[in-house]
């Protein structure tokens, strides 16, 4: 659609939260990090996180299993043009040697830096004893890591779980093999395998392992403001956050958060105009990104994401989910998008139309994970 405002409203100026994380040769900074999520951290939303603060932004994963190299999704995931640098590629698999040449094959398609996935829960992953699966078996958690940290010139990280259930949670001694191997930094996500996504996430494990290595320590798990993400820093002593559904129909969150660590204020949620813009041009990148027929249908869940909690905003969404071709998508969006302005104009001063300050957007919405969860093939292509 024609984007409504210049692209100068994504750029804000995002103040360094704290000092870069180091990663090898790369400053990460802010030192804020968009998580791989399959199925959601496609070029487009990488792309519009980075612009809104956040300083890496990994891909979704894809596997290791040479098969499945030459699929149009496979393709997809690794599609890296024009993004910023640097470019954190995800690879999941339980094969020393097909994760070694699958890490080759994303650097030679342009990663600057390879995490590996050992925290995915999904079923398909774990049946063949890849993502969070291989917490149970520490010997071959080494193997992958020394193969895959030999394969590649550029910089190796890892993410892990807790552990695979609450009785046997061993991220601190995944965490120092992972050091011994040369692995240049570690996400932990504060919830063990068995655990899935329910409950909330804990922060000791993850202060046990910052504690223990001297490699960069990521935290990550419901991060979803920015007093909480300043709470996860104290709590965990990590030097950089990691956040994923946080961000669903949130973007700004990076830089919301970078922003109250740097300076302990809040910054106002964006207002109509801005959204409008955000909106626009994250839909004019999936459209292009995808193409009309997927374009469409990829659209339509982050639509529901930003809309949610929204006055009215069920209407957008059914008209969204409704279209069926960018033309009327995007029509859409624009018509909605005026009214949301001239609500904002008619409001009492300083009253926004768009987005209520700190609202988790994922809260009320388990059934994003649910469904998600439910999807496994979509998780793990
Ligand atoms: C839809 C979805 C897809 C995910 N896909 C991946 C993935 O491809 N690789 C991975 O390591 N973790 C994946 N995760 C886990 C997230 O990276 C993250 O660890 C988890 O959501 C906890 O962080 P959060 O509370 O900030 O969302 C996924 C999570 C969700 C909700």
């Amino acid at each position: 659609m024609t984007v409504l405002h210049p692209a100068t409203h994504l750029l804000p100026n995002v103040p360094s939260s704290r000092d870069a994380m180091r990663i090898g040769p790369h400053d990460i900074s802010p030192s804020l990090v968009v998580a791989p999520m399959a199925g959601v951290t496609d070029r487009p939303f990488r792309s519009l996180c980075r612009r809104m603060g956040a300083g890496l932004a990994v891909s979704e994963m894809v596997s290791a299993d040479p098969r499945l190299r030459d699929t149009a999704k496979s393709r997809q995931r690794t599609d890296h043009s024009g993004e910023a640098g640097p470019i954190a590629a995800q690879i999941a698999g339980a094969d020393p040697r097909w994760l070694a040449d699958a890490a080759r094959h994303n650097v030679d398609l342009g990663a600057q830096l390879i995490d590996i996935n050992m925290g995915c829960p999904a079923k398909k992953v774990c049946n063949v004893a890849a993502g969070s699966a291989l917490l149970r078996d520490e010997p071959l958690v080494a193997r992958i890591l020394e193969a895959v940290v030999a394969a590649v010139p550029v910089p190796v990280t890892l993410k892990i779980r807790t552990g695979w259930d609450r009785a046997t949670r061993n991220a601190v001694q995944v965490a120092r093999i992972a050091e011994g191997c040369g692995i240049q930094a570690l996400t932990v996500h504060g919830r063990t395998r068995a655990d899935a996504f329910e409950g909330a996430a804990e922060y000791d494990t993850i202060a046990e392992v910052k504690a223990a290595v001297r490699i960069p320590v990521i935290a990550n798990g419901d991060i979803v403001d920015p007093e909480g993400a300043r709470a996860v820093l104290q709590a965990t002593g990590a030097d950089a956050l990691m956040v994923g559904r946080g961000a669903f129909g949130r973007p700004w969150l990076f830089r919301e958060i970078a922003h109250f660590l740097a300076t302990g204020e809040r910054l106002p949620p964006p207002d109509a105009r801005e959204w409008s813009a955000i909106v626009a041009a994250h839909l004019d990148d999936i459209h292009a990104f995808y193409g009309e027929h997927s374009g469409v249908r990829f659209a339509r869940k982050h639509v529901g994401w930003y809309v949610h909690g929204m006055p009215g905003g069920e209407v957008l969404r059914a008209q969204v989910n409704q279209a069926s071709t960018i033309a009327e998508q995007s029509a859409a969006l624009q018509a909605w998008c005026v009214l949301l302005m001239a609500r904002e104009q008619s409001a009492p001063d300083g009253a926004r139309a768009a987005v209520p300050a700190g609202r988790p957007s994922y809260n009320n919405h388990r059934t994003s994970t649910a469904r998600d969860r439910a999807r496994p093939e979509e998780m793990h292509r």
